[in-house]
């Protein structure tokens, strides 16, 4: 096939492991004869500095224009400012707002070789592999009111939770289909005993659920999903959730892997187009070190082959690789070994060049 892929490598180590999982994407598309043509864009601190927007129009519109977005990473101390008129994270939110990307996949798979890498004990780890369906463009991220207003002397600022039922459904309806390709469970977290936006999700749960007849629906309140994860992760297949509990049970989950480095995701909306990013962030304490794992952006590209190019094959034989590599023993920093980012990427991309042959 032929395909377009805009390449935002944003900031921090963002740059590092774009390269890396740029270089599997081109080995991929020589094993299989696929053309994919790269467009690199600026994006995040980066943008502002160059060009005072952290998602300038244009690139908004490249994107829109693409068949997949790989991004790396945004944010950085230089834009930290918490009270910045422009900062890059709104780059981040625009972005996936801009391009209707409603539901954000976060996978959370243990390797067996990583157990040791974990702060939970190997029990807690056994047979974990669950998908993280997080809502991504509504929800206290975007509603209104949003604002800070001074009453008698006081500071008031407030955000706001809102949801349409529609929102709800399209994201719960992925997660259900998304659920009848694994083991068949879909478990809505909210916090229904407070919330008004949780009830009515489980209301639309329950109405969605019914065209999904073979996949079992349970409900978990947040809090208690937060203490689960660390106790009985394999009880969970898919979890589906508003936008903020998903964001934060994501970076819980990422502690069972061994490490945040590990992790892709995917953005996805009503068409192919998709938005593939590490969940890592700009790591700027490693940043320019040549250190960061690849790992996270290198399965995202994986992500971008399965769900925006269906190319099942593609995406298995770059998974195939990396489980490969891990399982040999190749180690960046964070899993506690000493390669740099160009020799893990190495490891994997040796691996891809072997399944080849076979
Ligand atoms: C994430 C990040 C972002 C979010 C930030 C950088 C805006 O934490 O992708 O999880 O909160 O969505
Ligand atoms: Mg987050």
């Amino acid at each position: 096939m032929q395909a377009n892929i805009v390449l935002l490598p944003g900031d921090g180590i963002g740059p590092e492991v774009i390269t890396e999982a740029r270089k599997v994407l081109e080995i991929i598309s020589s094993i299989y004869d696929h053309k994919f043509h790269f467009e690199e864009r600026s994006f995040g601190g980066i943008a502002i500095d160059e060009h005072a927007d952290p998602l300038p129009p244009d690139v908004l519109e490249a994107c829109r224009g693409a068949d997949a977005v790989l991004l790396g990473a945004v944010g950085g101390p230089k834009w930290d400012d918490p009270l910045a008129d422009v900062r890059p994270e709104q780059g981040l939110l625009r972005l996936r707002y801009g391009l209707e990307l409603y539901a954000n996949l976060r996978p959370i798979k243990i390797y067996p070789g990583l157990m040791d890498a974990s702060p939970l004990r190997a029990e807690k780890l056994r047979d974990v592999d669950f998908l993280i369906v997080r809502e991504l463009t509504g929800g206290i991220y975007f509603g209104q009111p949003r604002e800070r207003v001074e009453i008698d002397g006081d500071i008031r600022a407030v955000d706001s939770m809102v949801y349409t039922a529609s929102e709800i459904r399209r994201v719960l309806r992925l997660a259900f289909q998304l659920a009848a390709s694994r083991r068949g469970r879909v478990t809505l977290v909210d916090k229904a005993n407070v919330l008004e936006t949780s009830r009515l999700w489980r209301e639309v749960a329950k109405s969605v659920s019914q065209e999904y007849a073979h996949i079992e629906l349970d409900y978990q309140l947040v809090d208690s999903a937060a203490m689960r994860i660390l106790t009985s992760a394999a009880s969970f297949d898919v979890l589906v959730t508003a936008n903020l509990f998903g964001d934060i049970l994501s970076d819980e989950a990422s502690v069972l892997t061994g490490s945040l480095g590990m992790l892709p995701s995917a953005a996805l909306g009503e068409g192919s187009l998709g938005l593939y990013e590490p969940v890592h962030g700009s790591a700027p304490d490693i940043s320019g070190q040549g250190v960061a794992n690849p790992i996270g952006a290198i399965l995202s590209a994986a992500m971008l082959l399965r769900h925006s190019f269906k190319l099942t094959e593609e995406a298995h034989c770059v998974e195939h690789a990396v489980e490969g590599a891990i399982e040999d023993g190749a180690r960046t920093g964070d899993l506690g070994g000493g390669l740099s980012t160009q020799e893990m990427s190495t490891e994997i991309c040796a691996r891809l060049d072997s399944r080849s042959k076979e």
